[in-house]
């Protein structure tokens, strides 16, 4: 046995600075006022009783400090400190001086806490129930907040970036030790780059970064793992402003970002007795910056103990401290190139290929014509180190490559990197082929051609109508949905409807501006991958979905098309209804129904009690996604196939009844086809292997995500929520249940065994048969159906799923799997 159970565990726990806190007398106010001295043993508590405001004195610590903490959590409760720099002693108080300026007394010096210019000296500070603490004068304008001044904690409502035009830098500094408020080392900043992104830095030196919000749509990925579904993030940019904040969508949730004294950047929540690790960044060595060093390559999975390594034709700078396990001197060159030496003679420098690697930072891209131009541009470009390639952008990385990361083979997203050697270090390394990426040359027939006349009334009608849309806000819903429900019309009808010409309302931009308070972001209801979607308000008092498709996306247009057309024909009462769109300008929105109850990924994956789904609620709405999706198989004479099948592109309505929504991604097939793509869209983890590997979908690469979403409502664990990818993930997880006859044990356990053991028993069976290897095997969804609804059927066995190889040489036995949600723990198998 070559890997043993020891594991190292990389424990990120929760600081806890659990706190000596003084018992103070109960407050009765919220306010201090002039004349008023907040001392050592008084406190004054937001009017909701969220937070307090009062003396702290960290554990093991002769020192005081004037912190707002809450009011009823005992454990790390402190979120921001008045006098980082400067502790004081009990005899200390709090008072707002003669000048209106709110000061801190310590015997004859004064601590000034705001240092404003004032006029008038009838001010007073308020605690609000948000944990800001306000400064305002008589006429309750506010002069002065603590949410302008950070300390290590990124409080709902606060900001993260800058805003030039009030002189405003909303920055966070980590402590200095768990029991040291004191500045430390980190900071947490909005990155002053063109890039989008928030960067921790260690003094001046990158420690760790975000990656670019929005990135190619990609919004919720941004930053990696973190719960997107309770937190309504928001970036406001500007010419002079750029800052990210959020709230939380439900106000009764105590949650909250902290930048801890090592550096890293935790997302926690209060669930009853602790602190919920909801998320830690960096979670990984290899996401710290140059955690190795220049010319080396990283690797998270590395089941052996050291996460670096050099590349091939490198070497340990210093061979003494690398083997200390000190990567930053980096790697060197064992030979050097030819056209360093400028010695003519000796061999062609080459280029070798490291495969399913995240590719370093600092490249430079341009657009060329070919592979062989990209090739050429680095061998000609002596101080080129390597290059890679993809759709005619070419990128180019000179000097040290930072930060490159080798990806394990089951995670397909990393690209191509050819890395410039000389010949002499050429001919010993033979290209590895590690599992590679196959893409099967495009094939795909334009959706046109299915749906042309449809489309071609559209915009016919387009044209006629063009600048007087309807006004949204006198628009009838309720007839609108009426007329268009109808559940399963007879084959015969829905071939009719399929000819029938499509009428789509078109609304005026500024009805719908209206409606939305100008897109305002209390109306936000989340971020969509094509762009965010609001809540729009009718005279009425409708309620509609908006979904704006981002401007800069290139795809919006084409989009907006597929999925206009597409949903505008079905009729389903387990897909979401499209009411209309507005099309002005660059403009491109798309108006639906509202769902009161967001999305299914908002009540799957969290540990509360509140949450929890009942067993009952849950069996519906396994049945209206498997009606919905066979619907969509079962269209007229062809196959929808939704390709992007996930917990988060099901909506819930006011009874929980779930709807698919996002068409953006699907195509559409006839009869039993199957199709190739270059262009692999979708979500990782729900993919099926043909489709994730290959790009070939068919409505088997759909019931393959069916299949994973189904054991995510039977778990209540995210597929893809695990670090480590050679992890087991949830469905050999599942499987590995299945195998040694104990499936139930795959409940969500805060069901607490309220559930029915036979149907839970058959959902898992037909989940595994969903997820099988090969999609020929794979059920239809009309099988699904009958599978998950006749309690006497006799289902096969499944064999063992996809996605398995990676791990099997793994000893699953040993490997419990660390998926719980409320405590992310991250393991590592290292051999004794
Ligand atoms: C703090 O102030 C309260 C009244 O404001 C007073 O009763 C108490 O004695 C003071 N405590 C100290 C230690 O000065
Ligand atoms: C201070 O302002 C409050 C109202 O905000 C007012 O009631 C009070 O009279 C003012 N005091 C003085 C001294 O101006
Ligand atoms: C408060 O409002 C009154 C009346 O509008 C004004 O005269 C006064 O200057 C204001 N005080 C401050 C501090 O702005
Ligand atoms: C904000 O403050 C940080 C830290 O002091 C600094 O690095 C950054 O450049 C500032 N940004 C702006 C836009 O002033
Ligand atoms: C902070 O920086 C100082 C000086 O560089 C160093 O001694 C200390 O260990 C650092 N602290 C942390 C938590 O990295
Ligand atoms: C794992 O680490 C070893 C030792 O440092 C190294 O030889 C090997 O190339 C690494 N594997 C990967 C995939 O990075
Ligand atoms: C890393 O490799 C590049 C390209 O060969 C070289 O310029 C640089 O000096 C190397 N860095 C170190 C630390 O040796
Ligand atoms: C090529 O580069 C452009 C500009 O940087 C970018 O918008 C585009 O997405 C890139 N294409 C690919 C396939 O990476
Ligand atoms: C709506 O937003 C646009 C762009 O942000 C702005 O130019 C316009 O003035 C706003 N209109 C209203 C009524 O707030
Ligand atoms: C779903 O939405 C309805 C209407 O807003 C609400 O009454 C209900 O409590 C919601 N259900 C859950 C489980 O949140």
């Amino acid at each position: 046995m070559v890997f043993s159970e020891t594991r190292f565990l990389y424990t990120f726990m929760l600081l806890m600075f659990s706190s000596h806190v003084l018992k103070y007398p109960e407050a009765a106010t919220d306010t201090i006022t002039p004349g008023h001295h907040l001392n050592s043993s008084a406190t004054i508590v937001s009017a909701g009783e969220m937070f307090e405001l009062g003396f702290y004195q960290p554990t093991n610590s002769m020192n005081y400090y004037m912190a707002i903490m809450y009011k009823n959590i005992q454990e790390d409760r402190v979120v921001w400190i008045a006098n980082r720099d400067y502790s004081v002693t009990p005899s200390a108080f709090l008072y707002i001086g003669d000048d209106g300026n709110l000061a801190i007394r310590h015997g004859s010096i004064i601590y000034m806490v705001t240092d404003l210019k004032l006029t008038n000296s009838n001010v007073s500070a308020t605690l609000l129930d948000s944990g800001n603490l306000v400064l305002r004068d008589e006429n309750s304008s506010v002069l002065w907040q603590s949410f302008d001044f950070p300390s290590h904690t990124f409080l709902p409502g606060m900001k993260l970036g800058y805003d030039s035009r009030i002189g405003k830098n909303w920055s966070y500094i980590s402590w200095r030790s768990s029991n040291d408020p004191s500045p430390g080392n980190f900071t947490l900043q909005l990155d002053p780059g063109p890039e989008k992104q928030i960067v921790i830095l260690n003094g001046d030196e990158i420690f760790w970064r975000s990656g670019a919000w929005g990135d190619e749509g990609n919004l919720f990925e941004f930053p990696p793992g973190i719960r997107m579904d309770m937190y309504n993030f928001n970036f406001v940019s500007g010419s002079d402003t750029a800052y990210l904040t959020y709230q939380l969508y439900r106000k009764d949730l105590i949650s909250r970002f902290m930048l801890d004294a090592t550096g890293r950047l935790t997302q926690v929540l209060w669930s009853d007795k602790e602190w919920s690790l909801l998320n830690i960044q960096p979670g990984q060595p290899c996401d710290v910056s140059k955690y190795c060093g220049a010319n080396s390559s990283c690797s998270n999975s590395n089941l052996s103990l050291s996460f670096c390594s050099c590349l091939p034709g490198f070497e340990p700078s210093s061979a003494e401290l690398w083997n200390k396990g000190d990567f930053k001197e980096g790697c060197s060159r064992k030979n050097y190139l030819k056209c360093d030496m400028e010695r003519p003679g000796t061999a062609e420098d080459g280029f070798l290929e490291l495969s399913n690697v995240k590719l370093p930072r600092n490249q430079q891209t341009r657009v060329v014509q070919s592979f062989r131009e990209c090739r050429s541009a680095c061998s000609s470009d002596c101080s080129c180190s390597g290059f890679s390639y993809t759709n005619r952008n070419c990128s180019i990385w000179r000097g040290d490559l930072i930060n490159l990361q080798q990806l394990p083979a089951d995670d397909i997203s990393g690209e191509n990197f050819y890395l410039k050697l000389a010949a002499a270090d050429l001919g010993t390394h033979k290209s590895k082929s590690n599992i590679r990426r196959t893409i099967i040359v495009s094939v795909t027939v334009p959706i046109t051609t299915i749906f042309g006349s449809a489309l071609f009334i559209w915009q016919v009608k387009k044209k006629r109508d063009k600048g007087k849309g309807q006004d949204l806000l006198t628009f009838d819903v309720t007839m609108s949905l009426a007329v268009r429900t109808e559940n399963k019309p007879s084959k015969r009808r829905r071939q009719a409807e399929h000819e029938k010409e499509v009428e789509i309302p078109l609304f005026s931009f500024s009805s719908v501006s209206t409606a939305t308070d100008n897109f305002s972001f209390s109306n936000k209801l989340g971020e969509g991958g094509f762009g965010p979607v609001y809540k729009g308000k009718l005279l009425k008092g409708d309620e509609v979905a908006v979904k704006r498709l981002s401007r800069k996306s290139g795809q919006g247009w084409d989009e907006l098309k597929n999925e206009a057309m597409l949903i505008a024909k079905l009729q389903h009462k387990n897909l979401v209804k499209l009411l209309g769109c507005c099309i002005e300008g660059d403009e491109k929105i798309l108006i639906y129904e509202y769902l009161p109850n967001k999305s299914l990924d908002r009540f799957l994956f969290v540990t509360i009690a509140i949450f929890l789904l009942p067993w009952q609620t849950r069996v519906r709405i396994i049945e209206g996604i498997a009606q919905g999706l066979l619907y969509l198989h079962q269209y007229s004479r062809v196959q929808i196939i939704h390709r992007d099948l996930k917990a988060s592109n099901i909506l819930l309505d006011e009874d929980m009844n779930p709807k698919i929504s996002d068409f953006g991604m699907a195509r559409i097939l006839r009869g039993s086809e199957q199709r190739a793509t270059d262009r692999i869209v979708g979500t990782y983890g729900y993919m099926a292997p043909e489709y994730a590997l290959e790009g070939v979908f068919s409505v088997k690469s759909d019931v393959f995500s069916f299949g994973v979403l189904l054991l995510e409502i039977l778990s209540g664990i995210k597929n893809t929520g695990l670090y480590l990818s050679n992890s087991l993930n949830l469905i050999g997880y599942a499987w590995d249940l299945w195998t040694s006859n104990r499936p139930l044990e795959l409940m969500n356990t805060d069901l607490q065994h309220k559930y029915c053991p036979n149907a839970a028993t058959r959902y898992i069976n037909t989940a595994l048969l969903c997820v099988e290897e090969r999609a020929a095997d794979r059920p239809t969804m009309l099988d699904v159906v009958m599978m998950l609804n006749n309690e006497l059927a006799i289902l096969p066995s499944p064999v063992q799923p996809a996605f398995l190889n990676a791990r099997s040489r793994l000893d699953s036995s040993q490997r419990i799997p660390e998926i719980s949600h409320n405590k992310l723990t991250i393991s590592v198998v290292v051999p004794r």
